[in-house]
């Protein structure tokens, strides 16, 4: 079949390599109609994410038709799904707690990585996202195998778009959970920072869950567009100071809740960034973390932290003090994606929830490497990729 690979730092191409095939019982393979390039994968192609092996399939966001199941798959063969991008057994001491991101099962125990040195524990298994969360092949791809089929994908209707419930594979849920973390009140102020898909999401769940103001901030202008679309003021961090923006805008106290949806390679020329960029680059670091930083410094006191952006090694100049003087709150973690699909598939079909304004590019799936360059070099014109499986390579353009 034919995949996008990874081989390095901005290094993704397509290869023909081998079909999937059932392994366990509970498997199902998946023939993958839509495929989406997600912030996640930026990471992957900077070179941030350790453990990634040459050859590695890559994608986490997909969805598509069931062609084969195992003997215990309560999936059927032309079944149309949407799978999440967490492997979870569904059975463990975690997954029974919903708490599925942290599924203990589906990362191989043959398998000690650096997650079990660095983070204290194993993490749980992912598509298509290195070694430490299981080496699984990812679904930028012809087919997947799906793992614990009976408990991760979600069957949708026949006849709905796929660009209306790609995104229940992580970003609506991630975007959600962000909100629902961030504990909003009827008349709150929340700030969100990234206008990315996950920070767009975030706006728009935080707005039904009955936030009074949302506060957006990115540089690129477009972005900050779609946030407005859906009622968020905005700021641009490149025209104003964030924290003094803030202060101003909510009498002197800061928002009551704060979202960080940038992560680990926060953009912008701050004496904070440009530190921890020389550090990352000179192997003394591992995260850029201006975006953290910002974040709690702005909140007010007693405020609540989200923090959905992925973060991956040991941080520095981690505003602690602030933190804990302030009596902060923080709730993180990759999303419990199967705790969420369902009602969120509800909120779709009743139309509440959009999701099809996020899609700048549609692409066959041969065109993969360019869709990751595009996502990569051009963010203001590129807000969302959805790749094609089984379409003819097409020239595309660089925006100037
Ligand atoms: N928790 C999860 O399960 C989960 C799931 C999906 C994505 N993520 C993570 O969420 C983050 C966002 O994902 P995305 O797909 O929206 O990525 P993205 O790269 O498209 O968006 C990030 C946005 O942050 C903005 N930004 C950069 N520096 C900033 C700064 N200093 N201040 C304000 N904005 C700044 C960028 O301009 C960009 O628009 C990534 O770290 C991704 O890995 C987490
Ligand atoms: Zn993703
Ligand atoms: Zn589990």
């Amino acid at each position: 079949m034919r995949a996008l690979t990874w081989h390095g730092k901005h290094d993704v191409r397509m290869e023909t390599v081998d079909d999937p095939e059932i392994i366990n019982p509970r498997d199902a393979i998946i023939k993958v109609t839509s495929t989406a390039i997600c912030g996640s994968d930026l990471h992957l192609y900077d070179g941030f994410i350790p453990t990634m092996k040459s050859g590695d399939v890559l994608g986490h966001e997909f969805m598509g038709e069931v062609v084969e199941t195992g003997a215990r798959s309560t999936l059927r063969k032309g079944q149309k799904v949407v799978v999440p991008f967490t492997i979870s057994c569904g059975s463990c001491y975690f997954c029974q707690k919903h708490q599925y991101s942290c599924c203990d099962n589906s990362n191989p125990a043959d398998n000690q990585d650096i997650s079990e040195f660095g983070y204290g524990n194993r993490m749980a298994g992912l598509f298509g996202y290195s070694h430490m969360t299981g080496g699984y092949s990812g679904g930028q791809a012809e087919y997947v195998r799906v793992p614990y089929s009976d408990v991760g994908p979600i069957v949708v209707p026949d006849g709905i778009d796929d660009d209306k419930v790609l995104f229940l594979s992580d970003i609506l849920p991630t975007g959600w959970m962000a909100a629902e973390n961030a504990d909003i009140e009827p008349g709150d102020t929340v700030a969100v920072w990234g206008c990315g898909p996950v920070g767009l999401f975030a706006i728009q769940s935080a707005m039904l869950m009955g936030a009074n103001r949302i506060i957006a901030i990115d540089h690129f202008p477009h972005r900050l567009e779609l946030a407005a679309k859906f009622g968020a003021e905005t700021i641009n961090f490149e025209d104003v100071k964030v924290y003094d923006a803030l202060m101003e805008m909510t009498g002197g106290i800061g928002p009551d809740a704060v979202i960080d949806s940038v992560g680990l390679e926060a953009h912008g020329l701050f004496v904070d960034n440009v530190v921890d960029q020389i550090k990352v680059s000179t192997f003394l670091g591992t995260d850029r973390i201006h975006a953290l930083r910002q974040v709690i410094l702005a909140c007010r006191k007693g405020g609540r932290v989200s923090v959905p952006a992925v973060y991956g090694g040991f941080v520095d100049k981690f505003p602690m003090g602030a933190f804990m003087e302030k009596g902060l709150t923080m709730k993180t973690g990759q999303t419990h994606v199967q705790h969420y699909t369902q009602a969120l598939l509800a909120a779709i079909l009743e139309d509440k929830v959009d999701t099809t304004f996020l899609i700048s590019h549609r692409l066959p799936l041969e065109n993969a490497p360019d869709g990751y360059k595009l996502f990569h070099d051009h963010q203001n014109e590129t807000t969302k990729i959805v790749l094609k499986p089984g379409r003819e390579k097409i020239q595309v353009e660089m925006p100037a």
